[in-house]
């Protein structure tokens, strides 16, 4: 099958451009002496884990239960949730998912939930790896860096079911602060009262051999952190608008990753003042500011029509969009834009070269 036979809208994966990224981000980690454990909610895709894993990385880590469960099933391995699992049921489930595969680890932020996980695991005869989840800014999870996070850590340390592994803080709020310089200081100044915690955890005889951060917008920022052992980075493997506009160390977008993930809309209605595309809120996220970016097709631009359309205004009337043309679009977001999907169409130029199935898409639970 060709690029031009796919029913549309589809979600399409630039091969070249993906495996070039997995290469760059695998060279960094190399070159600056870290591990590389890449976030798997990006893509929810077990056939991007494996590549993943394939180009060095430790496994992936995972937003959700549903989501590891996925790709321990998938036979990923080396699987961090990085996400609290609290609910009793979830619980039951995740020594479950331990006793397949018994190097995951999971996060936890709360002297209750480190009872309770210990419980659990004991009656299921498994033991759980911990990370202790340290608030880093940006006030979602984590427990307070410093003391709150060393008594975390010994309470964890002294349940026999469960093994302490280290730390994890996620400063995602930094992730996408324009300009690279402006990152930096806003990540170092996230991430220092991590590494002051790592020290207390070190003094105290806690194990740190695993302390994980890290979004593809500070991967060269927090690598230069000697605590931090691996990233968690998610998004560098496909890349999307919302990333490219934030800078480079070099350049004025971040152009380290190349885009390599597309929506491909035909257009099915033409009018003298527009055109409409099959793709609307079901094809793209639509939780950014800014719309989808035709690639490489300039004289039109895109607006959100409704669930089902897309609406190209003309800028360039000698450009007018034919009925029945294919235009590729970037994403806003490419998270939430495979969760849309069932399927990703692996392309080499203009050859469909596999099909992957977005597994893991709407396990959220
Ligand atoms: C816990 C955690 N780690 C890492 C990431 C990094 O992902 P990305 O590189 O796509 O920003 C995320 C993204 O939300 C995250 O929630």
């Amino acid at each position: 099958m060709r690029r031009d036979e796919i029913p549309t809208p589809a979600l399409l994966l630039d091969l070249d451009r993906f495996e070039r990224n997995l290469a760059r981000m695998a060279q960094h980690v190399r070159a600056t002496g870290k591990a590389l454990r890449p976030h798997a909610k990006t893509h929810r895709c077990p056939d991007i884990a494996k590549q993943q894993v394939a180009a060095g990385a430790l496994g992936v880590a995972c937003a959700k239960l549903g989501e590891a469960e996925v790709m321990a099933r998938a036979g990923v391995r080396g699987l961090l949730i990085t996400t609290e699992v609290v609910p009793a049921a979830s619980i039951r489930r995740l020594t479950r998912l331990v006793g397949e595969a018994p190097d995951t680890m999971v996060v936890v932020d709360h002297a209750d939930n480190v009872r309770a996980l210990a419980r659990a695991a004991a009656e299921d005869g498994v033991r759980l790896d911990m990370l202790v989840d340290v608030h880093v800014g940006g006030r979602r999870t984590g427990v307070e860096p410093g003391e709150p996070a060393l008594a975390l850590g010994r309470l964890v340390s002294e349940q026999r079911a469960l093994r302490l592994r280290g730390l994890q803080g996620y400063a995602g709020h930094c992730a996408h602060v324009m300009g690279w310089a402006a990152r930096r200081t806003a990540s170092h100044a996230a991430m220092t009262p991590l590494m002051e915690t790592r020290a207390r955890f070190e003094a105290a005889g806690l194990p740190v051999e695993v302390v994980a951060g890290g979004s593809t917008g500070t991967y060269d920022i927090d690598s230069e952190l000697a605590g931090l052992t691996e990233l968690q980075s998610g998004s560098y493997c496909v890349m999307d608008l919302e990333y490219r506009r934030i800078g480079g160390r070099e350049r004025e977008a971040l152009t380290d990753f190349e885009m390599a993930l597309t929506v491909v809309a035909t257009v099915v209605s033409v009018a003298v003042d527009r055109a409409m595309v099959d793709a609307g809120l079901k094809a793209f996220s639509t939780d950014k500011p800014f719309p989808p970016e035709a690639v490489e097709r300039p004289g039109i631009e895109y607006g959100f029509a409704g669930d089902e359309h897309g609406r190209l205004t003309l800028t360039d009337p000698s450009r007018r969009p034919e009925l029945g043309e294919r235009i590729e679009f970037f994403p806003p977001h490419c998270d939430p834009t495979f969760n849309l999907y069932d399927r990703v169409w692996v392309l080499r130029g203009a050859k469909v070269e596999a099909v992957w199935e977005i597994a893991a898409r709407g396990r959220s639970d």
